[in-house]
């Protein structure tokens, strides 16, 4: 069951009963969030200046993030190609029949993305193509999409746009696993940008091949993450130290990219215990 909400800057989501969550930071609003911890940290205006950009979209949903680079490359008039992924076509659906308000313009992108449905490698995609702009949007389960897609797309991807539900609920796409394999799809220079700060997060991003830093702040105090691929990690002295040192920062865990969310979830606790726990001598031995 979805609902309907209204965010901060007017613009329209939806609300998860299956995850407990909406679709956007509400005190962010829905279209200021995709620009602000998705296009400006990805770098995507200075890069379409550039030339051609290619992204990773991690959760279509809405499919907001998606139409703010095609925002952004329409105005540039630049190439953008974003493959995305998203389980659930439904939302893609829904979004079409919420109130854009200014932004309804874009509604052409979901609209065409709806018409030219193909079977590729077992999977339905969703596919727009107008010469200078492209998207394709698999429909499955996050996982099995990278696996089946990662080789083709080695070392491809300008920047990547990270936003499933939170870690605590959505736990199979924020493993070092998972990170890994985005980290082996983006360029040398590439940006993953999401907007969590969590330890776990930024730990298993560490150990994937990426340099973190903090992001900005939109919408509430913490700040979100920017990883760079092959850059310097650099994070405040005290943030830095409880990533190296910290048991809290030990990163969710998914060895085959298939293990269910509570599975992995209490992994990640069980070690926590384990690493909290002073056994007595005579366990020991
Ligand atoms: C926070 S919303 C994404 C919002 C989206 N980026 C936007 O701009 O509208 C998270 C999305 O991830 C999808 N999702 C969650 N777990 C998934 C998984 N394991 N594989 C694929 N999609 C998943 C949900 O269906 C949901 O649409």
């Amino acid at each position: 069951m979805i609902k309907k909400i209204t965010t901060a800057d007017g613009s329209p989501t939806l609300f998860s009963d299956e995850y407990g969550e909406p679709y956007h930071s509400v005190t962010a609003g829905a279209f200021r969030e995709a620009e602000e911890k998705f296009i400006k940290p990805c770098g995507i205006y200075e890069r379409l200046e550039k030339g051609s950009v290619a992204v990773l979209d991690v959760c279509f949903g809405l499919g907001f993030n998606t139409i703010a680079a095609v925002k952004a490359a329409f105005y540039a008039r630049r190439p953008l190609f974003v493959l995305g992924f998203e389980k659930d076509i439904e939302v893609i659906k829904a979004s079409i029949e919420l109130n854009w308000g200014k932004m309804s313009p874009f509604k052409f992108l979901l609209r065409g993305l709806l018409k030219n449905c193909l079977i590729e490698g077992g999977f339905l995609t969703l596919n727009y193509s107008d010469g200078r702009i492209g998207v394709k949007v698999f429909i499955g389960e996050g996982r099995r999409v990278v696996k089946a897609i990662s080789d083709r797309y080695r070392g491809f991807f300008d920047a990547v746009f990270h936003d499933p539900f939170s870690p605590g609920v959505n736990p199979e796409l924020w493993t070092f696993e998972f990170f890994n394999k985005i980290c082996g799809m983006v360029k040398k220079g590439g940006i993953l940008s999401t907007y969590s700060s969590s330890l776990p997060v930024r730990k298993a991003l560490y150990m994937a091949g990426f340099g973190v830093r903090e992001g900005v702040a939109v919408g509430r105090r913490r700040k979100s993450t920017v990883a760079v691929k092959g850059g310097r990690t650099v994070l405040p002295d005290k943030l830095m130290e409880k990533l190296e040192k910290s048991v809290f920062a030990v990163p969710y865990r998914d060895p085959f990219l298939n293990d269910p969310p509570a599975l992995i979830k209490n992994r990640r606790s069980g070690c926590i215990f384990l690493l909290n726990t002073e056994y007595p001598v005579e366990c020991i031995y």
